[in-house]
C-alpha cells in the first residue's frame, strides 16, 4: 500500500525523514467539540465504540482537524476483557465499570482466552477497514491494546483506582493465579493485534498505563514478560510499547522485540536514549500540562524537546493521554511546531 504521508512508520522502522511524525495519545476523542457531537447523538461511549461508521468518523477526526501525522482506531482497551467474558460500562464522568471481577480461583470460569477474537471484537475490525478505506493512504493508522498487567488491574478491581492494592495483592496472595489471567490476557491480546493488523493497521501501540505502580522485580515478572510475548509474536508490523511510569524497565525494555518504546515526561530524553540506545525509537513525551501554557511557551518547550532527541529515532507525542479540558489550539500549536521543526 502506498501512502501520502507515512513518516511514522519510516521513524519507527528506523529510517531518515526531513521532520518528525506527530500524533497524541488519545487524541480520538475528549478534546474535539466535533467528537462530542457524534458522540452527544448516542446513548453513550460505548454505542460510539461498537458502531463502526461512527468510530471510523472520529478517528479520522484528529487527521483532519489537528494535522496528525497518523490515525489511531477508536476504540478501548477495555473490549478485550469484556471479549472474554467481563462486560464493562462506561459511567458518564466516573469511568469503566465492571460488574463482575476476578478475586479468587473461582472467578476464573468467569474470563476464558478461548474465544474467536474476530467474531467477538467484529465491530473493532469493521471500524478499522473503514478507516482505512476511507483514510485512502492518506496517514497510517495505529491499532492498539491495553498491556497484560494493565487488563489485569482492570479485571480484578473493576474500575480506576489510586493504588491498585486488590490488583496487587493477588500478587503477593496468589501469584500463580495471577500468571493464570495474564497468560490469558497475553494468549487474546495477540489474537486480537493479529485480527488488526489483518484488517488493515499499519502499526500498533500497546498501553501499559499501570506499569509504574510495581517494584522493578514485580514488573519484571507479571508485566514486562508478558508484554515481551506479544513483541515476540508480532513481527508483520511496527509496534510500539508505552509503560507509563516505568522509568526502572527501560533497561529490559530496550531488549524488546519491538521498534519504539514510550517514555513519559517524568524520563529524562538524553538519559533514556543512553540506556534504549540508538537502535529503538522513543516517542513521546511532552508534558501533557504544557498544552494549558500559552502559546509561545508551548512552541519554545516543543522545540527543546525536539532538540533533546536530536537527530535520533523519534516520534512525537505527548507524554500521555492529552487530557480532555485541553484547547485544540493548543495541540495544533504543539503539532505545527513539530511540523516546522527541520532534523539536521
Ligand atoms: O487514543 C485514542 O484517541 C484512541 C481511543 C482510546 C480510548 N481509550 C478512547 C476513550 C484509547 C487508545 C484508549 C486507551 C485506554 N482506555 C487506556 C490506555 C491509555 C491511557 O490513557 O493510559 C486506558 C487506561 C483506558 C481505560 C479508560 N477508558 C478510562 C480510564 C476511561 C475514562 C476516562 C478517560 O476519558 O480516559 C475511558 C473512557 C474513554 N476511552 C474515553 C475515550 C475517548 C472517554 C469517554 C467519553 O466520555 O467519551
Amino acid at each position: 500500500m502506498s501512502y501520502e504521508n507515512d513518516l511514522i512508520l519510516k521513524q519507527a522502522r528506523g529510517e531518515q525523514t526531513d521532520r518528525f511524525p506527530v500524533w497524541l495519545m488519545r487524541q480520538a476523542g475528549r478534546i474535539l467539540p466535533e467528537y462530542r457531537a457524534v458522540r452527544n447523538s448516542l446513548s453513550g461511549f460505548k454505542e460510539l465504540v461498537e458502531t463502526p461508521e461512527l468510530a471510523a468518523e472520529v478517528t479520522i477526526q484528529p487527521v483532519d482537524i489537528l494535522g496528525v501525522d497518523a490515525a489511531i482506531i477508536f476504540s478501548d482497551i477495555l473490549v478485550v476483557p469484556e471479549a472474554m467474558g467481563l462486560e464493562y460500562q462506561m459511567i458518564e464522568k466516573k469511568g469503566p465499570w465492571f460488574e463482575k471481577t476476578i478475586n479468587s480461583e473461582a472467578d476464573l470460569g468467569l474470563i476464558s482466552a478461548d474465544i474467536d477474537v474476530e467474531q467477538e471484537l467484529k465491530y473493532v475490525m469493521d471500524a478499522i477497514q473503514i478507516t482505512k478505506r476511507e483514510l485512502n493512504g492518506r496517514v497510517p493508522l495505529i491499532g492498539f491494546c491495553g498491556a497484560p498487567w494493565t487488563i489485569f488491574c482492570y479485571m480484578t478491581e473493576g474500575q480506576g483506582s489510586k493504588t491498585f492494592s486488590k490488583a496487587r495483592k493477588i500478587l503477593y496472595q496468589n501469584p500463580e493465579m495471577a500468571h493464570k489471567i495474564l497468560n490469558a490476557i497475553t494468549e487474546v491480546s495477540i489474537k486480537y493485534l493479529k485480527a488488526q493488523i489483518k484488517a488493515g493497521a499499519d502499526m500498533l501501540q500497546v498501553f501499559d498505563s499501570w506499569a509504574g505502580i510495581l517494584p522493578p522485580d514485580q514488573y519484571e515478572e507479571f508485566g514486562t514478560k508478558y508484554v515481551s510475548r506479544i513483541c515476540e509474536a508480532i513481527n508483520e508490523v511496527p509496534v510500539t510499547i508505552f509503560a507509563k511510569g516505568a522509568y526502572f524497565a527501560r533497561e529490559a525494555f530496550a531488549k524488546l522485540d519491538c521498534n519504539t518504546i514510550g517514555i513519559d515526561w517524568n524520563m529524562d530524553i538524553e538519559e533514556s536514549r543512553r540506556i534504549v540506545g540508538p537502535n529503538k525509537t522513543l516517542q513521546g513525551n511532552l508534558d501533557p500540562c504544557l498544552l494549558y501554557a500559552d502559546f509561545k511557551t508551548i512552541e519554545s518547550e516543543t522545540n527543546k524537546m525536539l532538540k533533546k532527541f536530536g537527530n535520533s529515532r523519534h516520534i512525537a507525542n505527548l507524554g500521555h493521554g492529552v487530557y480532555p479540558d485541553t484547547d485544540p489550539e493548543k495541540v495544533k500549536c504543539f503539532i505545527e511546531t513539530v511540523k516546522n521543526f527541520k532534523i539536521k
